[in-house]
């Protein structure tokens, strides 16, 4: 859908007529592909590309002879497609130093500059036919502090690794020919304490819009109120002009189904805007008997604002919205659409195993859905911006959003950073409070804290007033600082805090912002000060934390105690504790780097979900261990539990509420079982010795994946036994290869927090060994269609193959 406008040009007299293809249809173009990468160097210029001696900034346009110019041989460089995390793939480093163990001891930050500059290059044609409108370069997210050049012009940067940045570089286009984007990212000085990865590593979109068109990063604006069954929808569209004449528009909004079918229609509200001016229009949309967006029924509506001029549609947006209403009672808890619910939250870092920072789309949803399935329904994006990607996952499976920004401070730079994420991520149904900063102990309890808390809170406000607003505090009953003005109380930790500043501030609504940090190993079941394993039970914690029954029974006893956000869901990277090197990575999570459910996760799913629920832990591989006692520890939701070794009652024990069961119980090779009792129903669990390793088995989360470039699948490994028993305890090398089309493994993982195998290939091949009898694999699609195998091999154990549909 083209239009021709005319601009005319009266100069000396005569009327010249000039054309131009203004495009109407907005384009959103992905970005992600044919891309060149190379390391530069963070203290050699002569290694960085002539970065620091060429003078790229003297004139516009001057990239000297430096990495910038178009000119520069970039063959030797590595062709990489996006998300990119040049960090994952470094091998495991010991050095004496606080901040590398901290980030999981990759060789990255100040102490490496040659690992700590990456460019990045690509190059791209525009047809001379679209050359209309605007042309704006969005980048999701770029550890770090990233420069921006097209066809030598520097475009801007972005200081922070986890904002969304905008460049318009229509200005610098050569339509018909070749153009060269190039980005520099630095990543010496770090943000965070926990593993941040590095590059692009987040998707990058081309935006193409009309010159007359709904602005970029704050566009556009919804939000809703609920009477009875009914909802009012409020819209704000910020317009732009960015012809060259003085335009008189019109904006209308309409308001579709989830199946498309439109519901309701704004008014058509007529605006005059200069050349280069803005303007916002607020409009509003009645609708009747809505479905609100609830945890169990994530109803999504669609908002479509439109512009045109003289009945000519100009830009048009389309932006998936929820109807919810949230409430925060100091008395009574917290409220969706009207329901008490509890706050059944995980905090969580970004990385995943395998593929670090640089998640496929499909590995948020997967994490997402584990989270779901476990019970959790809230998510804090601890300690930085998400990637839009996780929001849309919770938007659409059901999970509130706690957002956080980086850090608590007023300055332009970080009242930057927190409009922009409040900006981008307001249209979210699944974002329910904002949060300004985490335990920043130099400001938190001072009046330096109380004013520039005070400051970001009144900047939320001019942006969106519809949700809570919070910081994560790790005080105990202490109201001072931050905690004097924030509306909503967050703990980190502290919980002998939680009801004596209750009954001192009965009218401020409190919550666990993190709680627990406890520890534990997927399938360790003894402390090993070796290997840096600790035991698999809800039993160990630092000094500052709590073991998961504490806390959620402290909780779920209290009304007016909203429920907490756990550190964390998933093992991350980084912040090794209570260990360091060789532990690499953390064990504060309720599943492994890989998803893989430790023992506490069952906890939470008795307590959590509607499922039921009886596991038993550990395993009964115990050879030499005969007659010795373990510990059974029974996570389950019936009410009463009775375990039998090879068909011998021990007891029947009764559950108490929010609590566990456990037993001692002398190995003797065979069977455990539980039966239990919930609601009138029983329920079975069996725990059996297994025979050695006899074949591979894979368990893919689909079949069929996309040939887009980007679909991925998550294809968990385990060994069975001559009978299909999951060997639990089994370590063994696996090779994996792949067939067929151009799909590729990105990432094997297995969830040893203390291992230094290399997550990516080396030397051509792909292995992992199995760690608590499990390891992962993850695949990306190319964009070829056809059929792909998964061989996974071993030297001693039967192959396994699995094959999936590209379409
Ligand atoms: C908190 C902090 C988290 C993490 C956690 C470990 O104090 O906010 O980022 O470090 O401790 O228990």
């Amino acid at each position: 859908m083209y239009h021709k406008y005319l601009l005319a040009l009266l100069i000396s007299g005569t009327i010249f007529t000039q054309t131009s293809n203004a495009q109407t249809e907005r384009k959103h173009i992905n970005f992600d592909f044919g891309w060149k990468f190379h390391l530069g160097n963070a203290s050699d210029p002569n290694r960085d590309f002539n970065y620091g001696i060429g003078n790229v900034f003297s004139k516009s346009g001057e990239t000297s002879n430096t990495a910038i110019s178009e000119k520069w041989d970039e063959s030797g460089w590595d062709s990489v497609n996006l998300p990119h995390d040049w960090v994952v793939g470094l091998p495991f480093t010991y050095i004496k130093n606080d901040d590398i163990d901290a980030h999981g001891y990759k060789p990255v930050g100040g102490l490496f500059p040659e690992n700590s500059i990456g460019w990045y290059r690509k190059s791209f044609t525009l047809n001379a036919q679209d050359s209309g409108g605007r042309y704006i370069l969005q980048f999701d997210g770029v550890y770090r502090d990233s420069k921006v050049w097209i066809n030598g012009y520097y475009v801007g940067g972005n200081f922070s690794g986890y904002t969304t940045a905008y460049y318009d570089i229509t200005d610098f286009i050569r339509f018909g020919k070749k153009n060269t984007l190039v980005v520099r990212a630095d990543a010496t000085q770090d943000e965070g304490w926990f593993y941040e990865g590095a590059g692009i590593y987040r998707h990058v979109w081309l935006n193409n819009y009309n010159d007359v068109h709904i602005a970029q990063k704050d566009g556009f604006y919804v939000h809703t109120a609920i009477k009875g069954k009914d909802a009012t929808i409020y819209t704000e569209t910020k317009v732009e002009n960015k012809s060259l004449e003085n335009q008189n528009i019109s904006v209308f909004t309409e308001i579709t189904n989830r199946e498309g079918k439109v519901i309701g229609t704004s008014k058509v509200q007529p605006i005059q805007l200069a050349i280069d001016e803005s303007g916002r229009i607020k409009q509003s949309i009645a609708l009747k008997n809505v479905e609100l967006w609830d945890l169990d029924n994530p109803y999504l509506y669609r908002a479509v604002t439109v512009v045109t001029k003289n009945g000519k549609e100009l830009d048009r947006l389309k932006v998936k919205f929820g109807i919810r209403e949230f409430k925060f009672d100091s008395k009574d808890g917290f409220f969706l659409n009207g329901k008490s619910v509890k706050m059944l939250g995980v905090s969580n870092h970004q990385d995943h195993a395998g593929v670090g920072v640089a998640l496929p789309d499909y590995l948020q949803y997967y994490r997402v859905g584990l989270l779901k399935e476990m019970g959790a329904n809230a998510y804090r994006t601890t300690h930085n911006p998400p990637t839009p990607e996780l929001l849309d996952a919770c938007d659409s499976l059901g999970i509130l959003v706690f957002d956080e920004t980086r850090l608590l401070t007023s300055g332009n730079e970080y009242a930057k950073q927190l409009t922009d994420l409040v900006e981008r991520d307001r249209n979210h149904a699944s974002v329910f409070m904002w949060s300004i900063g985490n335990e920043e102990y130099l400001t938190q309890a001072n009046n330096i804290g109380t004013r520039i808390a005070q400051n970001q809170i009144n900047l939320i406000k001019t942006l969106d007033t519809t949700r809570g607003i919070s910081y994560a505090a790790n005080m105990g009953n202490v109201y001072k600082g931050v905690n004097e003005v924030i509306p909503i109380r967050g703990f980190n930790y502290h919980l002998e805090g939680i009801d004596p500043y209750h009954k001192d501030h009965p009218e401020q609504p409190v919550y666990g912002s993190e709680v627990s940090s406890m520890v534990s190993t997927r399938g360790v079941f003894i402390k090993d000060t070796v290997n840096c394993y600790v035991p698999d039970y809800d039993s160990t914690f630092p000094s500052w934390a709590a073991k998961a029954e504490t806390w959620w029974t402290q909780a779920d006893a209290r009304k007016w105690y909203m429920g907490g956000f756990v550190w964390t869901g998933f093992d991350y990277r980084g912040e090794p504790t209570p260990y360091r090197w060789p532990n690499i990575n953390s064990h504060f999570g309720i599943m492994d780097m890989c998803g893989f459910p430790k023992t506490v996760y069952y906890y939470y799913q008795a307590w959590w979900s509607n499922k039921d629920v009886l596991n038993i832990a550990p395993h009964w591989n115990w050879k030499g261990d005969e007659g010795k006692e373990k510990l059974v520890w029974i996570n389950s939701n019936a009410e009463d539990v009775e375990l039998f070794l090879n068909g011998q009652s021990l007891g029947k024990k009764t559950m108490p509420k929010d609590g566990h069961l456990t037993w001692n119980v002398k190995y003797t090779p065979g069977e455990l079982k539980a039966i239990g009792h919930r609601n009138g129903k029983e329920i079975t669990s069996i725990v059996k010795t297994t025979d050695v390793p006899y074949q591979i088995k894979l368990s893919p989360s689909k079949k069929v994946l996309l040939a887009d470039g980007e679909d991925a699948v998550v294809v968990n490994v385990s060994v069975v036994d001559k009978e299909g028993l999951e060997v639990p305890n089994a370590n063994d090398l696996i090779q994996f290869s792949l067939n067929g089309t151009d799909a590729q493994i990105i990432g094997v993982g297995n969830g040893d927090p203390s291992s230094h195998e290399a997550d990516k290939c080396v030397d051509g091949a792909w292995q992992r060994h199995l760690f608590g009898g499990k390891a992962q694999v993850i695949i990306k699609s190319g964009k070829n269609k056809g059929q792909i195998q998964m061989v996974a091999s071993s030297n001693i154990i039967k192959n396994a193959i699995v094959e999936f549909d590209v379409n």
